[in-house]
């Protein structure tokens, strides 16, 4: 189904409008810049970059400069920094805004051991007076808004409330909320619910985060939690047509096959043959609905190839897909 696209804005960023209300989320090692591209052109009303160390912004920017490119038809832009030290947030900060985003995000959701441990991602909730220190610093420092991503906390110590109200008070200007604790990971049920008592307790434009699978999830959350937003993560790898409000079986085969075409070429341009080719591959799995064969035999299947002859095989695993599916 065709959307026009929004003519009033769904909701600003302080004075920044955002049309649409489903938006990519930001996931490392997916919403790079090629993926983003494809979200935005169908529908997603604005991009988050992955998520970006601080230290490596100022201690190797070579290493990072790549997850900090961006478009012009991609904004509102958002770029996401992790981090634990105030002082060391707002260098980066003051840094990576030179390269022109709108929105700069910090994460405090990250449940990775080697993030969250350390006191940043979600290892933030455990001292709200660090948020606040951090969100008061960007906002007086920064000339673009500052945003915040998070959980509902570390473990049975759930301190969203607290930080959203943080956040709002010391300057932030929107909060994106994925209802899980760090110790769910990704597993369980995400609690709308708690979107929704975040929503009534702050001003500032809130958006919900997971679980958000098909279609019909995008508006049962907004009216289960009158939040301004929803992201969609997981279920936007292998089907982007979600932000054109389409459910997976519902997008035609050739609109995949056009699609993967575009995906895989960014790809390639954006990396180079080899690497654009195998950080393909996670996405081929979903678009061709390989995710039942065990790990081997799609590393086999999809394994590098010369020029051209992968997206040869791609081609012949879709039309082998789309007679399946007739
Ligand atoms: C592989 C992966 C990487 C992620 N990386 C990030 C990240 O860099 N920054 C962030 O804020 N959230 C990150 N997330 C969390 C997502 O943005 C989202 O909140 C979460 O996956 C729940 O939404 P979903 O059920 O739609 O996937 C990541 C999630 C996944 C699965």
């Amino acid at each position: 189904m065709f959307r026009p696209p929004e003519t009033q804005p769904t909701f600003f960023v302080r004075d920044i409008p955002v049309y649409g209300d489903a938006i990519l989320a930001p996931m490392d090692g997916i919403s790079d810049w090629p993926f983003r591209s494809i979200c935005r052109s169908l529908g997603s009303a604005m991009s988050y970059t992955e998520f970006v160390n601080v230290q490596d912004i100022l201690n190797r920017p070579r290493y990072v400069k790549h997850k900090l490119k961006f478009e012009p038809a991609e904004r509102p832009m958002v770029i996401q920094l992790y981090g634990d030290d105030p002082k060391l947030i707002l260098e980066a900060a003051l840094r990576v805004q030179e390269l022109g985003p709108d929105i700069i995000d910090i994460n405090m959701g990250c449940p990775a051991k080697s993030v969250a441990h350390r006191g940043a991602g979600v290892g933030l909730m455990r001292t709200p007076l660090k948020i606040a220190h951090i969100f008061r610093l960007l906002s007086q420092h920064l000339e673009v808004p500052v945003t915040g991503k998070m959980r509902l906390g570390w473990e049975d110590c759930q301190t969203y409330k607290l930080v959203a109200r943080i956040v709002e008070e010391n300057g932030g200007s929107l909060i994106a909320l994925h209802g899980r604790t760090k110790q769910q990971g990704y597993s369980g049920q995400a609690r709308w619910e708690a979107v929704g008592e975040v929503k009534s307790l702050v001003k500032i434009p809130v958006i919900g985060s997971g679980d958000v699978r098909r279609v019909e999830d995008i508006q049962s959350i907004k009216t289960q939690t009158s939040c301004d937003g929803v992201m969609i993560g997981r279920a936007a790898m292998g089907n982007p047509w979600v932000f054109s409000r389409l459910d997976r079986d519902q997008v035609p085969a050739e609109m995949v096959r056009k699609t993967v075409q575009q995906h895989l070429q960014k790809n390639i341009e954006f990396y180079g043959e080899a690497d654009g080719q195998r950080l393909f591959r996670k996405h081929a799995i979903q678009y061709l609905l390989l995710q039942d064969l065990d790990r081997d035999t799609r590393k086999e299947i999809l394994r590098p190839r010369p020029a051209g002859e992968f997206m040869l095989l791609l081609e012949q695993l879709h039309t082998r897909l789309a007679e399946l599916q007739a």
